[in-house]
C-alpha cells in the first residue's frame, strides 16, 4: 500500500518495544504526522489492535485517509491537539507522543518551516492565531527578544529584536528570506534555533506539552505505557520532569537515543530522545 508521507518515523522499534502492542487493545497516537508510529502499532497489534490518532495539523488528514484505507476500522483519526484528547471520552492501553514537526511539514507545506526555502513566514500548525511574520511585525522589541532568548538561547536576541523593530516599517518581514536577511547569516547553526523559537512561540508548544502530558495521562489505563520522543532540551526537560513528578514507573532511567545506523539513514532523528514510563496501578486497581 502506497505511503504518501515522506516522514521516516524515529525510534520506531524502541517505541514498539516499550508499548508491546497487543491484539484487542487500543492505543493513542497523539502526534500522527505521517502515520509511521500508528502503522507500526497497527502492524504489531494485529489482528484486532486499534489506534486512535490525533494531530493539530489538518493537512495530515490525507495520510490518515491512507492508513484508514489499509487498516479499516482498526484506525480512526481526529484533527485535535493531544492536550484535548480527553474530549474523545475514551481510555487507552498505551500512548505515543512524537513531538515537533514532520518531514512533510518541513519540506512540503509552504508554511516557512525551513529556512532553506523562500516561503511565507507562517510556522503555525493550525490556521488560527498569529503567524510568525505577524508576530515579528506587530510585537514589541522586548517580546521578540524574549522569544529568541528563551527558546533559542540566542546571544544576540536583544540586538536582533531591536533591528527588526527599527526597520520593519520600511523592510517588512513577510517571508523566510526576509527574516534570514535580518539575521544576516546563512549559518544553519544560527538559523535553525531561531526558526524553532518562532515555531515554539506561535504554536505555544511548551504549554501544550505540559498540559498535554497531564491530559494524555488522564486517559491512560493504569499499567499502560506512555512513550514520548523529544527533539530539543526545552521539550526533554518538560518530559523528564513530568515522569519524575508523576505517577509513573520509569522504564528509561536515561533517555533512549537513535543508533548511529538510524542517524545515518535518517539524519532528522539525530537529536531524538525517547522517555517511557508505565502508569502505576492505583490502590483501587490492585485487587
Ligand atoms: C514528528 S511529527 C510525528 C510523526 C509521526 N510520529 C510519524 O511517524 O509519522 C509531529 C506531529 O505532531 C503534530 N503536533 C505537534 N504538536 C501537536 C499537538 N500539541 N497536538 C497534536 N499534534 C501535534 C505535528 O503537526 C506533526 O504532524
Amino acid at each position: 500500500m502506497e505511503n504518501l508521507s515522506k516522514h521516516i518515523p524515529v525510534l520506531v522499534n524502541e517505541v514498539i518495544a516499550a508499548l508491546q502492542p497487543e491484539t484487542g487493545k487500543t492505543y493513542l497516537d497523539g502526534t500522527f504526522g505521517g502515520g509511521g508510529h500508528a502503522r507500526a502499532i497497527l502492524d504489531t497489534s494485529a489482528p484486532n489492535g486499534r489506534v486512535v490518532a490525533v494531530d493539530r495539523d489538518e493537512n495530515v488528514t490525507v495520510f490518515a485517509e491512507a492508513v484508514a484505507k489499509q487498516y479499516g476500522d482498526r484506525f480512526e483519526f481526529h484533527v485535535l491537539k493531544y492536550a484535548d484528547c480527553d474530549q474523545l471520552e475514551r481510555e487507552f492501553d498505551g500512548a505515543v507522543l512524537d513531538l515537533g514537526m514532520s518531514t512533510d511539514q518541513l519540506t512540503g507545506s509552504w508554511r516557512g518551516f525551513s529556512f532553506q526555502r523562500n516561503e511565507p513566514l507562517d510556522l503555525r500548525f493550525e490556521t488560527t492565531g498569529q503567524t510568525a511574520a505577524q508576530f515579528l511585525q506587530q510585537s514589541s522589541a522586548s517580546a521578540i527578544e524574549q522569544v529568541f532568548r528563551e527558546y533559542a538561547q540566542d546571544r544576540y536576541a536583544k540586538k536582533l529584536a531591536a533591528k527588526i523593530v527599527n526597520e520593519r516599517r520600511v523592510r517588512p518581514i513577510r517571508t523566510t528570506t526576509d527574516f534570514v536577511e535580518y539575521v544576516g547569516t546563512n549559518n544553519p547553526k544560527v538559523l535553525a534555533p531561531l526558526f524553532q523559537a518562532l515555531r515554539i512561540h506561535v504554536n505555544d508548544e511548551l504549554v501544550n506539552i505540559k498540559r498535554g502530558l497531564e491530559v494524555v495521562s488522564s486517559v491512560l489505563r493504569p499499567g499502560s505505557v506512555l512513550a514520548v520522543i523529544s527533539f530539543h532540551s526545552l521539550e526533554d526537560k518538560i518530559v523528564k520532569e513530568f515522569f519524575r513528578g508523576s505517577d509513573y514507573e520509569l522504564l528509561t532511567k536515561k533517555p533512549v537515543e537513535p543508533t548511529q545506523e538510524e542517524i545515518k539513514n535518517n539524519p532528522s532523528s539525530r537529536s531524538a530522545k525517547l522517555r517511557t514510563g508505565r502508569k502505576r496501578l492505583t490502590d483501587t486497581s490492585i485487587e
